[in-house]
C-alpha cells in the first residue's frame, strides 16, 4: 500500500498562483472491539470496530498559499496552539514523502470541535481525521491542475470533483492517530485484518455500511461525563504497556473471535450478542489496564455506580441499552433509536446524578465526515 501512495503521489510543481482554502468536518468514534496493542508504523495487534459518531466532531479548515518552503501554523479554537499543531506538523514532516507538495506550500490550520471542552472526548480522531480529508483535497486540486481536468478560477480552486479516496484518508488518519482511521466512514467501520471480512486491512479501515442491520444505523450514544479531566495515563503510553502485559496473547485472540462473533451479530441485529460483546470489550480494555506493569485505573467509582444502574435497568425493563468505555471514565451508553425516550427519561431521573454537573452529551450514529468549503 505504501508503494501505492508514493507512486501516486503529486511530485510536480505547484503552480505560483496555487492558492485557497478548504474545510472538512470529522466526527469522533467510538470502538465496539477496541483496538488496544500496536506494532511497527501503527499497525493494530488486533481488528477493531467502531461506531462513527455525530454531534462530537472537528471542524478544520487549511488555508494554502504557493511559497519557497514548507509554512506551517495552528490554530485552536481562534488561538495559535503549539502544542496540537506540534502534533500534525510531526504528521506532515514524517509523511512528506507521500506529501511532497508541502514543501511549497505556507499551511495555516483553524480547528475547533463541537463537543466542549474538557468533557473527557478523545478529540484526536476527529481532528486527525478532519485534516487529512483537508490534505488529500488539496492534492487531489494540485493532481487536478496538472492534468488539466480543472480550472484555476480566480486563484481559488474549484470544489473536488467527485469523492475524497476515503481508503487514502483511512490511511493516513492511521498514520496521524491510529482510531482516526475508522472516522472517514459512515455508520460503522472495521479497522485490522480479519479473515472475517473481505478486504479488511491493517493498513485502514473500511466502511461496514452495507453489512449491518438497519438496528444499528440509527444507534443511539449518550455519552455520561464523569470527568473531564485530561487521563492521567494517555492512549500512547497504555498501547505501548500492552508489550509486557502478560494477558496480551489472550486478548489478541479474545478480539479476533469477538470481531467475528460481532460482524455476525451485526448483520443479524441481535442485540442480546451485540450488549454481551461490547460489554465484555470494555471491561476487558480496563481490566488490560488494570494488569499492565505499571498499572493503572481510568475508571472512577461514578463509572462503576453507572455500569450497575444500567445492568440493573435492562434486567428490570427488558430494554436492550448496554454500555461501553473509552480509555477514560466516562459511559457511552448505546441504546436502539426505538427505545430513545425510555433511556432518556432513564437518564435524566437516575443517570444524571452521577455525571460530572450533570453533563452529558446526546449522540448517536452519523454519516462520517463532510466538506465544509
Ligand atoms: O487511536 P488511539 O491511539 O488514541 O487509541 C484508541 C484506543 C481506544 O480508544 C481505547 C480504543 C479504540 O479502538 O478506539
Amino acid at each position: 500500500m505504501e508503494n501505492k501512495w508514493l507512486s501516486e503521489a503529486f511530485k510536480g510543481e505547484v503552480p505560483s498562483d496555487f492558492q485557497g482554502k478548504v474545510g472538512w468536518q470529522s466526527p469522533s468514534n467510538i470502538a465496539l472491539v477496541k483496538y488496544w496493542g500496536k506494532r511497527g508504523k501503527q499497525i493494530p495487534q488486533n481488528p477493531s470496530i467502531s461506531f462513527t459518531l455525530s454531534e462530537c466532531r472537528s471542524e478544520t479548515f487549511i488555508s494554502f498559499e504557493k511559497a519557497d518552503r514548507f509554512g506551517f501554523s495552528f490554530f485552536f479554537e481562534g488561538k495559535e496552539n503549539s502544542a496540537f499543531g506540534t502534533k500534525i506538523e510531526k504528521f506532515l514532516l514524517d509523511n512528506q514523502a507521500f506529501f511532497k507538495f508541502i514543501n511549497q506550500l505556507n499551511l495555516k490550520v483553524e480547528s475547533r470541535n463541537t463537543f466542549p471542552h474538557s468533557s473527557g472526548i478523545a478529540s484526536s480522531a476527529s481532528s486527525m481525521s478532519a485534516f487529512v480529508m483537508g490534505l488529500v483535497e488539496i492534492e487531489s486540486l494540485l493532481v487536478g491542475l496538472s492534468t488539466g481536468s480543472r480550472a484555476l478560477v480566480d486563484s481559488v480552486p474549484e470544489p473536488v470533483e467527485g469523492p475524497i479516496n476515503l481508503q487514502k484518508a483511512s490511511y493516513f488518519s492511521r498514520l496521524a492517530s491510529g482510531s482516526a482511521a475508522r472516522s472517514v466512514f459512515p455508520m460503522m467501520a472495521l479497522w485490522g485484518q480479519t479473515e472475517a471480512y473481505q478486504g479488511s486491512s491493517d493498513e485502514y479501515a473500511v466502511s461496514l455500511e452495507n453489512d449491518i442491520h438497519p438496528v444499528f444505523k440509527t444507534y443511539h450514544d449518550s455519552i455520561l461525563i464523569v470527568s473531564g479531566e485530561t487521563k492521567s495515563v494517555s492512549s500512547r503510553a497504555g498501547h505501548a504497556l500492552m508489550e509486557g502485559n502478560p494477558y496480551a496473547p489472550a486478548r489478541y485472540a479474545q478480539a479476533n473471535d469477538n470481531i467475528k462473533t460481532l460482524l455476525a451479530a451485526l448483520k443479524a441485529g441481535d442485540l442480546d450478542t451485540f450488549i454481551n460483546i461490547t460489554e465484555s470489550e470494555a471491561l476487558q480494555l480496563h481490566a488490560l489496564m488494570m494488569c499492565s506493569n505499571p498499572s493503572y485505573i481510568l475508571m472512577k467509582p461514578k463509572t462503576l455506580n453507572l455500569i450497575n444502574e444500567i445492568r440493573e435497568f435492562r434486567k428490570e425493563t427488558n430494554i436492550p441499552l448496554c454500555f461501553t468505555l473509552d480509555a477514560g471514565p466516562n459511559v457511552h451508553l448505546l441504546y436502539p433509536e426505538s427505545e430513545a425516550e425510555k433511556v432518556e427519561y432513564f437518564i435524566k431521573n437516575v443517570l444524571v446524578k452521577y455525571c460530572d454537573q450533570g453533563r452529558w452529551i446526546a449522540d448517536q450514529v452519523g454519516e462520517g465526515p463532510k466538506k465544509l468549503q
